[in-house]
């Protein structure tokens, strides 16, 4: 494929276009200058309505075409317009294209006047009247307008290559694993005898052709001949091929080996007509009755729904923003996999997960809503770019082919169906429904499972759900609305969101014949007013809007064992507790065990084998233990008399002495006529052990401990000094198709890095330099925490960012920028 030439720089925008914009007649009319990926509006953090980007908006766009480009092949590619767009050049409509969430492209070779300036101007409707997938009804998300991801022009020769689409066949009695003996070292493994198949298409190839292929690892320069072909006689059309690639090494979770194929297409004296790298990797994926493999190994999938929204800009953020995104998922929520609810996401966001053995299950566009013949012809469409635009990512394991909940339609979903096989045949199909049982015509039965409310177990059982219980069973949604909960929410209310997201997963990962689960949602997202808590905000997410962790986010990252986690789910201090119990505290950590300390004092150490989450890898431990040994040490009590005495403490702490239970009321009774002791006698261990009432200041340390070292520590102690703490995504932004943005994340924490969650502080945010800020200069912290972002300005230089609280203390990040 011909040179890139990305267009995502000079553009010029109007909320209103104009008929008379099309032929370069913009008298009247007032043009602002913007950069791609563009919002049609930037919108405030929440409290705002979705009418304000809704809009028929136009965008205008100058470029030279070079002579020399005169008798080539030049396509303009629209990575992604929301929603519906008819695009001109030079006065001549070239294109419509009616789906926000797939890209398109046309051959304006015929159009363009080489050597001069050429008129583009995009007619961009981002109205949700549309009859176009996902509108006709409510939708819980908001459909942000825009040109939000590149545009660029491809310049081919006559003859091209329009389109390669590999996959991989691997024999799996060669499958030769590396467990990863060593601490840290990740499984590994390789396959001895792979092939290669590939379709491709191409363009006016002559009608004496060949095509080669070649292999290489990614990183590496050296290409091995994979092999040649001559194709039929044909100026344009399609051809497959299959190689021998021998022996390679598989992609998978842990080392998400890449490949490169480099695919030629020959003219009869074998000079290369044109070429094209595509990325791939070697795996064998697939759901069976009894769960999901990857390279004949069983894995759960654990995994997190994502919208690709921001706050402010909506869906419009560059490739790094995107990356981020797949970062948090892998490294920092120790995920495998994500759903890309409800729309196929930007190209470099599941390149990301390629490179981070993210397993992917994506799907057309749509919610809950079906709609007229033309509506349904528009998302088969719709279907048909999402495949051949996504099928070469070895992370993509599954294709979403039913609108998003939507009722059974046994007509529609056997043409989705059937489109996905022919335009993929290696991968399988879902359906993602909110009704159990109904028509199966997918091949995994993918079920948002919501009737997890705290108390029932996690999940139905698959024969509760599925009609079929030789087929695959996949839960793709829990929690979400069944408890929102806000980073500001009182401390119970944001340990029972993570403890919820816990028993979910625990019983995902008990029940053998659930292929796994993705959890609603990875972050809070903007939304329509028939959803979330009136501010246009579902507070659904295990992090905030700007990627700040809740709770929650600690059951999922301490999953994983890379990084060590440790967090506790209060910050110790009993007032913030009806009747100041402390109710139940949780220590959300992958270490073998956490011991406590009061006042420097050991109290006891909780094993990770006392979590109640016994199929979790690193099950949240409840701290249920505030004395330890320590009546027997220091009051000298007879074993039986300090375990009972103890127990009967730390239930007192746990819910109060009005909340105990009667049996434990008997056993009071008991242990006071046994012990002969008295009430005050139980008061006073209570307040010296318990209570935390009036005396010095109490704090707590907790030290997680891996193979005998601790590895993390918090220390909760009476906070004297805030400060905030500021985490960015990256420093040095660096302009490559378009302009950069860095995410910053801000938490207000006190001397021992924590969290303060009910600071709601402003703090002024100034952009100097080669930068700009995106949002409001001032914000008020939410939970504690809060965000912004940094962008570009298409200047190389420096830039300082610098945060001010109410109290005058500043925090300085400085960036360069590369262009
Ligand atoms: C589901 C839906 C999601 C989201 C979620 C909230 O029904 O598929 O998009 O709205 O509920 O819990």
């Amino acid at each position: 494929m011909g040179e890139r030439i990305y267009l995502n720089n000079g553009w010029q925008f109007t909320e209103a276009f104009k008929e008379q914009m099309i032929t370069g007649d913009f008298a009247g009319m007032e043009l602002t200058d913007v950069r791609l990926p563009h919002t049609v509006k930037e919108l405030p953090f929440h409290y705002f309505s979705e009418k304000e980007y809704q809009m028929l908006s136009g965008y205008v766009k100058r470029i030279d075409a070079k002579k020399e480009w005169e008798g080539k092949v030049i396509l303009l590619t629209f990575e992604g317009a929301a929603h519906d767009a008819v695009v001109y050049l030079n006065g001549e409509k070239v294109a419509e294209h009616h789906n926000g969430y797939t890209a398109f492209s046309v051959d304006i070779s015929e159009n363009l006047k080489y050597g001069e300036e050429n008129l583009i101007i995009v007619k961009l409707d981002s109205r949700e009247e549309l009859n176009v997938p996902p509108f006709g009804f409510v939708i819980d998300y908001l459909t942000y307008g825009g040109l939000y991801r590149d545009v660029y022009l491809t310049v081919n020769e006559q003859s091209y290559i329009k389109d390669v689409f590999i996959s991989t066949r691997l024999a799996e009695r060669y499958f030769e694993i590396n467990e990863g003996s060593d601490e840290g070292e990740k499984r590994s493994a390789r396959c001895k005898s792979s092939k290669t198949l590939t379709r491709i298409e191409f363009v006016g190839a002559g009608l004496d052709f060949a095509l080669r292929q070649w292999l290489r690892k990614k990183g590496e320069t050296e290409w091995d001949k994979l092999g040649e072909v001559p194709t039929a006689p044909v100026e344009t059309g399609s051809s497959e091929m299959i190689f021998q690639a021998g022996d390679v090494e598989l992609w998978d979770v842990d080392n998400p080996a890449l490949y490169e194929v480099k695919t030629e297409l020959l003219d009869g004296n074998g000079n290369v007509m044109d070429e094209n790298i595509t990325t791939i990797g070697f795996r064998k994926a697939g759901f069976k009755k009894n769960g999901f493999y990857l390279n004949g190994r069983k894995l759960k999938i654990r995994g997190l729904n994502r919208h690709q929204s921001y706050a402010y800009t909506g869906y419009a953020m560059p490739d790094s923003m995107q990356i981020f995104d797949a970062d948090i998922l892998k490294n920092e929520l120790g995920l495998n996999a994500v759903r890309t609810s409800h729309y196929p996401q930007k190209q470099s966001f599941i390149d990301r997960c390629d490179e981070l053995g993210l397993l992917v299950f994506t799907e057309f566009p749509g919610w809950q809503h079906i709609g007229d013949d033309a509506w349904k012809e528009q998302a088969a469409d719709n279907l048909r770019e999402m495949i051949i635009q996504y099928r070469n990512h070895p992370s993509i394991i599954l294709w979403g082919v039913r609108i998003n909940e939507s009722v059974d339609d046994e007509v529609f979903y056997d043409r989705t169906n059937k489109l996905a096989h022919m335009f993929d045949p290696t991968r399988q199909t879902g359906g993602v429904r909110c009704y159990k049982k109904g028509i199966f015509q997918e091949d995994v039965f993918t079920y948002n499972d919501f009737s997890h409310e705290g108390k029932k177990k996690g999940v139905l059982k698959k024969s509760e759900v599925t009609p079929d219980m030789d087929r695959p069973y996949l839960v793709t949604e829990y929690n979400g609305h069944m408890y929102p909960c806000k980073s500001f929410d009182w401390e119970e209310h944001r340990m029972e969101h993570a403890k919820r997201h816990a028993n979910v997963l625990d019983e995902v990962a008990k029940q053998e014949n659930i292929s796994g689960s993705f959890g609603w949602c990875m972050f809070d997202y903007n939304t329509h007013k028939d959803f979330g808590s009136g501010d246009r905000i579902c507070y659904h997410g295990v992090m905030d809007m700007f990627r700040n962790p809740k709770q929650a986010a600690f059951v999922y990252a301490s999953q994983q064992d890379q990084i060590p986690v440790l967090e506790l789910s209060s910050s110790m201090d009993i007032g913030e507790h009806p009747g100041c119990n402390r109710g139940d505290i949780l220590l959300y950590t992958n270490a073998d065990s956490v011991k406590m300390y009061k006042n420097d004092e050991f109290i006891c150490e909780f094993s990770a084998s006392s979590s109640p989450y016994k199929h979790l890898a690193h099950g949240p431990i409840p701290v249920d233990d505030y004395i330890g040994d320590l009546l027997e040490i220091k009051e000298e009590m007879p074993h039986d008399q300090a375990e009972a005495v103890k127990a009967l403490l730390n239930e007192v702490a746990r819910v109060g002495l009005y909340g105990m239970s009667k049996a434990m009321y008997v056993k009071a009774g008991r242990l006071m006529l046994q012990y002969h002791m008295k009430m005050t006698d139980a008061t006073d261990l209570y307040n010296r052990y318990i209570g935390d009432w009036g005396g010095a200041s109490t704090s707590y340390r907790f030290e997680a401990i891996k193979d005998g070292n601790v590895v993390k520590t918090i220390v909760k102690s009476p906070m004297t000094k805030a400060h905030l703490s500021v985490s960015v995504s990256h420093t040095e932004l660096k302009e490559v198709n378009t302009y950069d943005v860095a995410a910053v994340r801000f938490r207000l924490v006190d001397e021992n890095d924590n969290i303060l969650p009910f600071a709601n502080d402003p703090v002024t945010i100034k952009a100097e330099g080669d930068i700009e800020l995106i949002g409001p200069s001032v914000i008020s912290l939410q939970g504690g925490m809060f965000g912004c972002y940094v962008k570009s300005t298409g200047k190389p230089g420096s830039g300082k960012l610098t945060l001010t609280t109410q109290n005058g203390q500043t925090e300085e990040v400085s960036f360069t920028v590369e262009v």
